[in-house]
């Protein structure tokens, strides 16, 4: 008898096969056939500064990292992102042991989950959460464990972590929070006293943390960004991530990083080199000289996104929708209940042929899909005219 492929099993294995098909790609061809204005995915619609594109180029013309760079990233930008955690946040990390460079934060997100996590270990993460985490804790085997942020209304409405549910998820299992500050699709910025209780509970009950900072300086009105790291007894549990492509506004270069204490990126090295061993080359020099911009960059890019949001909040609010008004990231996450609508996945499939604005139903990053039944994201890292005509057209509803 010769062997078959068995065609009664699926090509798609067990772990996978509920992420067998992403919203994104469903509302972006929908934005495609209907003309829409894309506030679905979030990716800017201008690139990031002049300078660092041409430092891309002069790296590539020049013959540096046209090659296989360095398994943890080339030495100039591991110095780099080492000076920037220690300009801004004070923290001390040693280039050639406590930092390593990733392809973008997704691959650092799996790289850590893939070296840490064994099968059957859980993973707490708050929900809603950013779709690779689920899809990366399958793969590595683990229990996802979602602890809910739930949505507080009124005058500062936004969505908030409940501590006490985050200790009652913590099981002699727990190997790991995964934890994301600040928070898409939430917007949500974790406060000092939060973080210090999360810091706390890790050390408590022994769990390593890793920590999803990509928005770091994406954060509004009095809001601040600190580092999980940057607390008690932190240092040596948690890895911390970053990325070029949030920071610097050029998210098709996969340059991300972690930074963390010396066995810990070796653990997480460990899974990444078998991922994509390298990549980005050139374009690590170029975010090398990024990150050492002065901070009047920083500050700039920070303004143009809150005056960004501000004006799509304005007009979600007219139009009618409630809004959580975001103090950190790109997104703003509303209610469409003040509509007349319940359900987010039908609302933002007619959204289209409605208004011409894509936006994405928060429910897809549920676990507990009826949590985020009626809450729809929209992005607003496009240019302001672009905003001002969705805004318009919202305004039809
Ligand atoms: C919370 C969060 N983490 C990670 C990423 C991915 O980052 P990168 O493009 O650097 O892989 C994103 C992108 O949207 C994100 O929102």
């Amino acid at each position: 008898m010769t062997a078959m492929t068995d065609t009664s099993r699926p090509f798609l294995n067990r772990r996978l096969t509920e992420f067998g098909t992403t919203i994104f790609a469903e509302m972006s061809a929908l934005a495609l056939r209907t003309g829409s204005i894309n506030l679905g995915q979030g990716f800017p619609d201008t690139d990031g500064p002049q300078e660092v594109r041409e430092a891309a180029v002069r790296a590539l013309r020049d013959g540096r990292g046209n090659q296989y760079p360095p398994g943890p990233g080339i030495p100039e930008l591991r110095t780099a992102v080492a000076a920037h955690q220690q300009r801004r946040y004070g923290l001390t990390y040693d280039p050639d042991t406590e930092v390593l460079v990733t392809a973008g934060a997704t691959e650092a997100i799996a790289a850590a989950l893939l070296a840490l996590v064994e099968p059957g270990d859980e993973v707490i993460a708050f929900e809603p959460y950013y779709d690779s985490y689920a899809a990366c804790i399958a793969m590595a085997g683990g229990t996802r464990v979602p602890v809910t942020l739930r949505p507080h209304f009124g005058e500062s409405a936004s969505f908030r972590l409940d501590l006490d549910e985050l200790r009652d998820a913590v099981t002699d299992r727990t190997r790991l929070l995964l934890i994301n500050t600040p928070h898409n699709p939430t917007g949500t910025v974790l406060t000092r006293a939060e973080l210090a209780a999360i810091a706390e509970l890790a050390v408590e009950r022994d769990l390593l943390v890793v920590t999803d900072e990509v928005y770091e300086h994406l954060v509004f009105d009095d809001a601040e960004h600190v580092p999980l790291a940057a607390f008690p007894g932190m240092r040596e549990r948690t890895v911390t991530i970053g990325s070029a492509g949030k920071t610097f506004s050029f998210t098709g270069w996969k340059v991300g990083w972690i930074t963390s204490a010396p066995g810990l990126v070796t653990a997480v090295r460990s899974a990444k080199q078998f991922l994509t061993y390298v990549a980005s080359g050139p374009f690590q020099y170029a975010v090398a000289e990024a990150l050492a911009l002065p901070d009047s960059y920083f500050t700039a890019f920070r303004d143009d996104l809150e005056a960004k949001r501000d004006l799509l909040v304005a007009g979600l609010t007219e139009a009618g929708f409630g809004v959580f008004r975001p103090t950190g990231t790109y997104f703003v996450t509303t209610d469409i209940r003040p509509l007349g609508e319940r359900d987010g996945f039908a609302f933002c499939r007619g959204l289209p042929e409605r208004a011409g604005v894509v936006a994405i139903p928060n429910a897809v990053f549920y676990d507990h899909r009826e949590a985020g039944a009626p809450f729809v994201r929209f992005a607003f890292c496009k240019r302001t005219e672009v905003l001002q005509e969705a805004v318009k057209r919202l305004g039809a509803l």
